[in-house]
């Protein structure tokens, strides 16, 4: 878990601002909900054997019988939240997203964190490929905006609660005889859920996963047609991709459509975002399902690469004009107008140490990185003028003023920042 703050914490805030930007004009609104859940919202949903819901779910102690945890993931408590707000009756697409952090009780790495955040997006109640192209569309949009390209996209289809059982059958028999060459976490893996070997990055697995059979051969031609109009439609969009029978997700509740990003800049824990299609996901509630499809997109890893691009840099807010007061009469003046333009929104910065002489104030005005210092002292007091440095061109000049109050300042200096601003 990281502390976030200097460079670091700007980079952030400018990433944030251009996806929430983003996301907007895509017309997708936000949605925030509570970071404890109930833990059958995960165990139900995300599935009991998946890495999350077995071993990374940090479990909240309190004094009440409430089994509550810390979000791992945010599609299952969307989901969550769209029966009880009963959105999912609405009888139009509906577009969201979140921007959250998620806890997972993972062993720490780089790019990888027990507590992180992911922007997300959910688009519901629209069953069409064209709304999975439409996510994937976004994600891309969204890596390209940032300035990133470096990374690829592979496509899945998964099938669906149809034709997924025939091809979990074509699966067992083909690992059946080929049992003990798995690794151990495969061969638990076999029993209950046979799909994520495909997924297993051990090197006698995945020589073993190259020669098993392929969704693509196992789909309905519902789900076939569904695939191969997606693949049209992000070709249409100038998307490249490839088809990667062994994207299968660590998640259970996909159907059909599953997609990964990744890239090799960011070393082992190559994915940067992931998500897909989960139609079936509400009947873990009880409820009817609906079509749901969405991404996760992990910040930390987008940050990662920026960093390894050298597009991290940032600085401390430079303020417009440093005050600089000599003497009690001008440390008033000065520190009344400094909120007045504060609230006009020009940023002031001013110290409160009075004992400090000019060449320490003048030192400060210059590290603050300040366009103009604002000198007052006693003589400006009394001839009713202020100095002002110009600190880029190092000239500086006196101003008079027919009276000198905390009004007349105010507006004189309101008056250089806007035209200065022009
Ligand atoms: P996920 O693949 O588990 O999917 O996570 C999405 C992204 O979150 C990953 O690609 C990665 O960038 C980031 N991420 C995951 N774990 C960590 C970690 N320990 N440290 C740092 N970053 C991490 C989901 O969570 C699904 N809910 C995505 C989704 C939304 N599917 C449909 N809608």
């Amino acid at each position: 878990m990281h502390d976030l703050l200097g460079a670091q914490m700007e980079a952030w805030t400018r990433v944030e601002q251009t996806v929430r930007t983003l996301f907007s004009l895509a017309g997708y609104r936000e949605i925030r909900t509570p970071v404890l859940e109930h833990a059958e919202v995960f165990t139900q949903a995300v599935g009991d054997d998946t890495d999350i819901v077995e071993k990374q779910m940090y479990r909240v102690e309190s004094d009440e019988k409430e089994k509550l945890v810390l979000r791992p993931e945010e599609t299952a408590a969307f989901v969550r939240a769209v029966i009880e707000h009963q959105l999912h009756r609405s009888n139009q697409t509906q577009r969201f997203f979140y921007y959250l952090p998620m806890f997972r009780h993972e062993r720490p790495q780089k790019g990888r964190l027990r507590q992180f955040y992911q922007f997300g997006a959910e688009l519901i109640l629209d069953p069409t490929p064209e709304a999975d192209a439409e996510i994937v569309w976004l994600l891309d949009h969204l890596l390209k905006t940032l300035k990133i390209t470096e990374y690829g996209i592979r496509i899945n289809s998964l099938g669906c609660q149809d034709c997924r059982p025939k091809y979990k059958l074509a699966l067992e028999s083909f690992f059946k005889p080929h049992l003990e060459s798995l690794c151990e976490q495969c061969q638990k893996r076999f029993a209950r859920s046979p799909l994520r070997i495909l997924d297993c990055k051990k090197e006698a697995c995945r020589a073993l996963a190259v020669q098993a059979p392929k969704t693509g051969d196992y789909l309905d031609d519902a789900c076939h047609e569904h695939h191969a109009q997606l693949k049209k439609q992000l070709s249409a969009l100038g998307i490249s991709f490839q088809d990667d029978p062994h994207i299968v997700r660590g998640l259970d509740y996909y159907c059909r459509t599953a997609f990964e990003f990744t890239s090799d800049l960011l070393g082992a824990q190559s994915a940067l975002a992931g998500g897909g299609r989960y139609d079936p996901l509400a009947t873990r509630f009880g409820e009817k399902a609906f079509p749901a499809v969405g991404f996760g997109l992990g910040m930390e890893r987008i940050i990662l690469v920026l960093e390894q691009k050298g597009l991290l840099e940032g600085s401390p807010p430079e303020p417009f004009y440093y005050f600089a007061a000599l003497g009690e009469a001008a440390f008033d003046l000065l520190y009344r107008v400094s909120f007045a333009l504060k609230q006009e929104k020009i940023a002031v910065e001013m110290s409160y140490d009075r004992e400090k002489g000019l060449k320490a104030l003048l030192k400060l005005a210059d590290r603050s990185g300040c366009a103009y210092t604002v000198v007052v002292g006693d003589n400006e007091l009394a001839q009713s003028s202020i100095i002002v440095k110009d600190m880029k061109a190092r000239t500086q000049s006196t101003l008079s003023l027919p009276h000198l109050t905390p009004e007349s300042l105010t507006q004189e200096l309101s008056r250089r920042a806007s035209s200065s601003a022009t």
